[in-house]
């Protein structure tokens, strides 16, 4: 898919089919994880994949907001270091590539940020320096995905020159 269409239809997903993801794609969206860039190369985060579906479910278990997740095929857990100050950001950026890297693929993916900490340390044995930032759950759609976006006009979001004179597409030079 061309890249600014891939951007400009994906969704966040909360529902998947039951229809496998190939290893390729698994690898191309760990790839796209790895691919993203850290606040001065720290290369910090570390990325649980989760693929048993016995797993699966005590990752839905132990959040708060994305029981959703126990449905995907398969999800990554993000963590990174907390200390950095730019972890929410590293997280974020990889996130988007590995959701970026899946729809180009056809599989659709949602995340979510609420979660069970104690729980999930355990489960997951996540060492006290790493925090989990993000889950990501992926797999196929249950349906046509039609892209459409909810989102704000850019005459309300963007400015031009300073904040309060609205963009126009008209003032791009
Ligand atoms: C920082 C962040 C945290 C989010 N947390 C959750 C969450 O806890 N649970 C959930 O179901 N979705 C979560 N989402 C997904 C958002 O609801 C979603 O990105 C937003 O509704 C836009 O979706 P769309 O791109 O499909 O329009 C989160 C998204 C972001 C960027």
């Amino acid at each position: 898919m061309d890249t600014y269409k891939t951007i400009l239809t994906k969704l966040d997903v909360r529902q998947f089919d039951a229809k496998k993801v190939p290893a390729d794609v698994k690898l191309k969206v760990l790839e796209a994880a790895r691919a993203s860039g850290t606040g001065i190369n720290k290369q910090h985060w570390r990325f649980i994949l989760v693929q048993d579906k016995v797993v699966i479910k005590k990752l839905a278990e132990d959040s708060t907001s994305g029981g959703w997740v126990a449905g995907a095929d398969f999800a990554v857990i993000v963590l990174a270091e907390p200390q950095l100050g730019f972890h929410l950001i590293d997280s974020g950026r990889a996130v988007q590539d590995m959701q970026l890297a899946a729809w180009d693929q056809g599989v659709i993916s949602g995340l979510y940020t609420g979660f069970k900490e104690d729980r999930m340390r355990r489960d997951f044995a996540i060492p006290d320096e790493l925090k989990p930032t993000v889950v990501v759950g992926f797999g196929y759609p249950t349906m046509k995905i039609l892209g459409k976006k909810n989102r704000r006009p850019l005459s309300e979001l963007a400015f031009v020159d300073k904040y309060g004179t609205k963009f126009e597409p008209k003032k791009l030079n």
